[in-house]
């Protein structure tokens, strides 16, 4: 069988200069349209991980693709990191910045148990802003950070470097990201 790395590889696609000048869009949408391929990616993460978290922390918005794929195999809770104004109540909010723009990620008070092993789940890694952020606000809600997975790694814009405290687990790796 092809691995998840090769099956990504033929599945993604790019689009220069999109959504502007200087960036490259990603897009998964072939690989989340391709029939069981979600199951082999949130399997394989599953079984390099083990028992290792305690709960999945998935990323608005694309991050909650692979988040609930992986919480549903792995039998976790599942908590969604949402962007500004979208969650109702007391929650913790961790800002940064973007390829493009900034943005600022929020996570419910009381939503992530004191001592967790979270995994923090997103589709891609670019600069490594957004997952930085996420594992910021598992820290705020006094959890630990257990793992970052993401279907993508993009290499050359410093994410891994950024990121380089917490184990990183990418089904698949774009060396040619500049
Ligand atoms: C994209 C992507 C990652 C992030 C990666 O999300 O889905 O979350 O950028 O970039 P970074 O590593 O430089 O932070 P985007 O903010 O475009 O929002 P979306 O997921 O809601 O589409
Ligand atoms: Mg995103």
């Amino acid at each position: 069988d092809a691995s998840p790395s090769d099956r990504i590889a033929a599945l993604l696609t790019s689009f220069p200069d999109c959504p502007e000048p200087g960036v490259v869009f990603r897009d998964l949408a072939g690989v989340y349209a391709e029939p069981g391929l979600l199951a082999q990616l949130a399997g394989h993460v599953t079984r390099h991980l083990g028992a290792g978290f305690d709960r999945i922390l998935a990323v608005e918005s694309r991050g909650f693709v692979l988040g609930s794929a992986l919480a549903v195999l792995a039998g976790v809770p599942l908590t969604l990191a949402r962007k500004p104004g979208k969650l109702p109540g007391p929650v913790y909010e961790a800002a940064y910045d973007l390829e493009y723009g900034s943005d600022r990620l929020e996570l419910q008070k009381g939503a992530i148990a004191p001592g967790e092993r979270v995994l923090c789940v997103d589709d891609v890694l670019a600069t490594g802003g957004t997952l930085s952020a996420a594992a910021a606000l598992v820290e705020a809600g006094g959890a630990e950070v257990a793992g970052l997975a993401v279907v993508v790694a993009l290499a050359g814009l410093g994410g891994r470097e950024r990121l380089s405290g917490h184990p990183l687990l990418a089904l698949h790796e774009v060396t040619d990201a500049k």
